[in-house]
C-alpha cells in the first residue's frame, strides 16, 4: 500500500506561530485575570511562575520533543507516540486516549464561547449594548442572548445560535485546508493583528488617570496594585497552588496533546528548543503584559476598590461579556474599542480552537489512513451534534463541568503521564539527547534535574492535594444545585461514552497497524 505523505509546516516561523495562536487564547484575557485577581492577586503571581518554570517550560519542551518523535512513525497523536515510545506495555496506548479526548471536550465548548466573542464584535460596531450603563442591564443582555433567561433583549436563543454556525463552519473550513495551507495562514495574519488590538486596548487602559475627579484614589496606578500587589498569606493555600499549576497548563497549551500533534509535523532535523521557548515567552507576555493590563485595571477605575472585589469574582464571562463592554461604553470612541476587545478575543480563540480540533482529525488520518477531507467531514458532524448540549444546557453548569473534566482534571493526569515517560521510560539520557537534535540553543543542564525529579514529583503533589480535597465533593456533585444533577449526571456519562469509543478506536486502529506492519515483511 502506498504511504500518504503527511501535511508538514511551511516555515519555522508559521510553527511558532501556530503554537503561540493555540496558546494565547481566552484564558490570557478572561480565566487568567479572573484567576488572579480572585486568588491573592500578587501573590497568585508566585505560584504562577514557579509553575511556569517547573512545570508548563518543561512540558512545553517534552511535548515538542515527543510529537517530533513521534511524526517520525507517522503517529500524530498521544496512544501511537507512547506507544512508540513503550511498545513492550499494552495499555499505554490507552492512556494516550486522553490526547485526543481533552481536546475534543475543550473544543465543545470553547467554539461556543468564542462565537459570542464574534457576536459582540457585532453588537460593539452596530451600538447594540452601547446604550447599556449598569451592570444589571448589561447582564440580563448577556443572559438574553445565551438563552438563560427571556427579556427585551433577544427573542430566544436564535442570535447565539446563528453566531455559533458561523463560528463553527469558520473552524471546519480553517481546519479543511490543513496544517501549512489552513491553520498557519490564518495563524500568520491573525497573531500580529492580535497584538494591534491588545496593544491599542493596553494603552488607552493604562493612560486612564484617575478618570472621576470626586475619587481620585480610583486610580489606574491603585488598579495595578489590585493585581500585582503580593497578599502572602495566599501561598499557605492548596487551592492558590492547583489554580495557578492549572492556568500554566491550559495558557500554554500543554499537557493535553495539541503540542505533540503540532510538534508531530515538523521533521526530524528541526530545532524544538528555541521554538518552543519562542512561544511559550509570547504567550506569557500576551498573558501577564497584555491580559493583566486590560480588564482588571479597568474595571478598578470604573467601579472602585470595593466593587472590583466582587467584579473578580463574579466568574470570566462577567468580566469579559459585563463589566467590560460597560467600562468600554464610559469612554469615547467605545464602538470601536469594543470592536477591538472582541475581535481580539476572537481571534484568539479561533487560533486556539482551530488547535483543539487537530489531534482528532490527525488520528483519524493517521490511523485509520482516511483523507483529510473525509476526516474533518467526521470530526464536523460528529462535533456538531456534541456541541449541542453546551449550548442548550450553558445554564445547567454543563459547560463548567466539561471544563473541570477536560480543561482541569485531564491535564494533569497526562502531563504525569507524559513526563514519566518521557524521563523514566524513554530515558532521560536518551531523552536529552532527542530533545537537542537540530536544536539551535542548549537547554540549561539544571532541567535535566527538574524533568527528571522535580516536575513529576510537582504533579504527584498537586495531584495528591487534588484527590485529597476534592474527589469525594466533585463525585458527589457537592458544589452543584440539586436542580442540575440530572445534568451534570447526562454530561459524565456523555463524556464516559466518548472516552470508551476512542478506547474502542485506539484498540482497532493500533491492531490494524501492526497487521500492515506484518504483512510488509
Ligand atoms: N491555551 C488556550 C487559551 O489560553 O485560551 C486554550 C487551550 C487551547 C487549552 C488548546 C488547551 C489546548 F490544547
Amino acid at each position: 500500500m502506498a504511504q500518504k505523505k503527511r501535511d508538514s509546516w511551511g516555515s519555522r516561523l508559521g510553527i511558532i506561530m501556530a503554537v503561540a495562536g493555540s496558546a494565547i487564547g481566552l484564558g490570557n484575557f478572561l480565566r487568567f485575570p479572573a484567576k488572579a485577581a480572585s486568588n491573592g492577586g500578587g501573590a497568585f503571581m508566585i505560584p504562577y511562575f514557579v509553575s511556569l518554570f517547573l512545570l508548563g517550560i518543561p512540558l512545553m519542551w517534552i511535548e515538542w520533543t515527543l510529537g517530533r518523535y513521534g511524526g517520525g512513525f507517522e503517529h500524530g497523536t498521544a496512544p501511537g507516540i507512547f506507544h512508540s515510545i513503550w511498545q513492550k506495555n499494552r495499555f499505554i496506548k490507552y492512556f494516550g486516549v486522553i490526547g485526543i479526548f481533552g481536546p475534543l471536550v475543550i473544543f465543545i465548548y470553547y467554539t461556543y464561547i468564542e462565537s459570542w466573542t464574534l457576536a459582540y464584535s457585532f453588537f460593539a460596531l452596530t451600538g447594540k449594548y452601547g446604550k447599556l450603563a449598569d451592570q444589571a442591564s448589561m447582564q440580563s443582555f448577556l443572559s438574553g442572548f445565551q438563552g438563560v433567561s427571556k427579556n427585551q433583549y433577544f427573542n430566544g436563543i436564535g442570535t447565539a445560535y446563528l453566531f455559533f454556525l458561523i463560528t463553527f463552519i469558520l473552524n471546519i473550513w480553517v481546519i479543511y485546508y490543513g496544517i501549512k495551507g489552513g491553520i498557519e495562514k490564518l495563524c500568520k495574519w491573525a497573531m500580529p493583528l492580535l497584538f494591534i488590538f491588545g496593544l491599542a486596548l493596553m494603552i488607552k487602559v493604562v493612560t486612564l488617570g484617575a478618570p472621576d475627579i470626586t475619587r481620585p484614589d480610583w486610580n489606574i496606578a491603585n488598579g495595578f496594585g489590585f493585581l500585582w500587589n503580593p497578599d502572602f498569606s495566599a501561598l499557605k493555600s492548596a487551592k492558590v497552588w492547583l489554580e495557578a499549576a492549572g492556568q500554566i497548563f491550559f495558557t500554554l497549551s500543554v499537557g493535553i496533546g495539541v503540542i505533540l500533534t503540532y510538534a508531530s509535523y515538523l521533521s526530524k532535523g528541526d530545532d524544538v528548543v528555541l521554538s518552543g521557548l519562542t512561544a511559550a515567552s509570547t504567550n506569557e507576555v500576551a498573558e501577564v503584559i497584555l491580559g493583566a493590563s486590560i480588564i482588571i485595571p479597568a474595571a478598578f477605575v470604573f467601579f472602585g476598590p470595593q466593587e472590583i472585589q466582587s467584579i473578580a469574582r463574579s466568574g470570566v464571562f462577567n468580566l469579559g461579556f459585563v463589566t467590560m463592554p460597560l467600562v468600554l461604553n464610559k469612554l469615547p470612541l467605545s464602538a470601536l474599542f469594543g470592536f477591538f476587545w472582541f475581535f481580539l478575543l476572537f481571534l484568539a480563540g479561533i487560533t486556539s480552537s482551530v488547535s483543539l480540533a487537530q489531534p482528532a482529525v490527525a488520528f483519524m488520518e493517521d490511523e485509520f489512513d482516511i483523507t483529510r477531507k473525509k476526516a474533518v467531514t467526521i470530526f464536523g458532524a460528529v462535533c456538531f451534534i456534541l456541541c449541542q448540549p453546551a449550548i442548550f444546557f450553558l445554564g445547567r453548569g454543563v459547560v463548567d463541568e466539561l471544563d473541570f473534566w477536560g480543561g482541569t482534571f485531564f491535564l494533569v493526569v497526562f502531563a504525569t503521564i507524559e513526563t514519566i515517560l518521557f524521563a523514566w521510560v524513554f530515558g532521560m539520557e536518551q531523552a536529552w539527547d532527542e530533545i537537542h537534535k537540530g536544536a539551535d540553543m542548549r537547554v540549561p543542564r539544571v532541567y535535566k534535574f527538574i524533568i527528571k525529579y522535580i516536575t513529576p514529583l510537582f504533579l504527584f503533589f498537586i495531584l495528591g492535594m487534588w484527590f485529597w480535597q476534592q474527589w469525594i465533593p466533585i463525585i458527589l456533585m457537592k458544589n452543584v444545585s440539586t436542580a442540575d444533577h440530572t445534568f451534570i449526571q447526562a454530561t459524565r456519562i456523555g463524556l464516559l461514552l466518548i472516552f470508551l469509543v476512542l478506547v474502542v478506536l485506539v484498540r482497532i486502529a493500533l491492531r490494524r497497524k501492526k497487521a500492515l506492519a506484518e504483512q510488509l515483511r
